[in-house]
């Protein structure tokens, strides 16, 4: 009986590392770039993009640039009362993931192509690289700030884009009832706004 348990337990654990596909990025680069006023004299929305992937470290620097930690429990974006209420989910070709800011990771939330579930009709969002999905939790009543929060962590992801010259757009033209099942949300979750990131055509 002992034994059974034993190995059973060994094989969920093995089966399991085998399959999760989290993704540990490399630190973000929290310096430099392009000064602060020549990105906002550059910024714009794109909606042409090469299929071409990013790599980890444009990933990790644009995800920390959106909602990373710079200080203790601290943000590069503000939140009402620092509620945190926002979550940024990663949509890539072979999966969607959520960024984890404390320990830098991407950790796997599905596998498979769901970036047809970031739009609601534009068709440059299926073939994009990166689609980042703005989750809040409601259960932390951030109210009508949430949305705030949303643009703000949105903007510094505008801002990085153009500082590595990558072409970037906020979007709400998503599909909330598509995303809630590819992102496996719970009630409390809902998706505001997607963000298309990737190379410029
Ligand atoms: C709240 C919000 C929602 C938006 N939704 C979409 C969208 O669904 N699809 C899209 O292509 N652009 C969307 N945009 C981008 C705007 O169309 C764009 O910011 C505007 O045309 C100004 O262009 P610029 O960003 O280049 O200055 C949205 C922008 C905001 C602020």
């Amino acid at each position: 009986m002992k034994v059974t348990l034993i190995l059973t337990t060994i094989i969920i654990t093995m089966t399991t590392t085998l399959l999760a596909a989290d993704i540990t990025l490399p630190a973000p680069q929290r310096t430099g770039g392009k000064p602060i006023f020549d990105a906002l004299n550059e910024r714009q929305s794109t909606r042409s993009f090469n299929d071409a992937a990013l790599d980890n470290q444009t990933l990790s620097d644009l995800l920390w640039a959106g909602f990373g930690y710079n200080r203790n429990d601290k943000r590069t974006a503000p939140s009402p009362l620092n509620i945190q209420e926002t979550s940024i989910y990663v949509i890539l070709k072979e999966g969607v993931y959520l960024y984890d800011a404390k320990n830098n990771k991407l950790l796997e939330k599905n596998s498979g192509d769901f970036r047809k579930d970031a739009t609601t009709g534009q068709d440059y969002v299926t073939t994009a690289p990166v689609n980042f999905i703005f989750v809040i939790d409601k259960s932390k009543n951030g109210g009508n700030g949430s949305y705030l929060s949303v643009g703000a962590i949105s903007e510094n992801i505008y801002l990085a884009a153009t500082s590595k010259e990558l072409g970037s757009v906020i979007r709400t033209s998503i599909n909330k009832e598509a995303l809630k099942k590819s992102l496996k949300l719970n009630d409390n979750q809902e998706p505001i706004a997607g963000q298309t990131i990737g190379k410029k055509k």
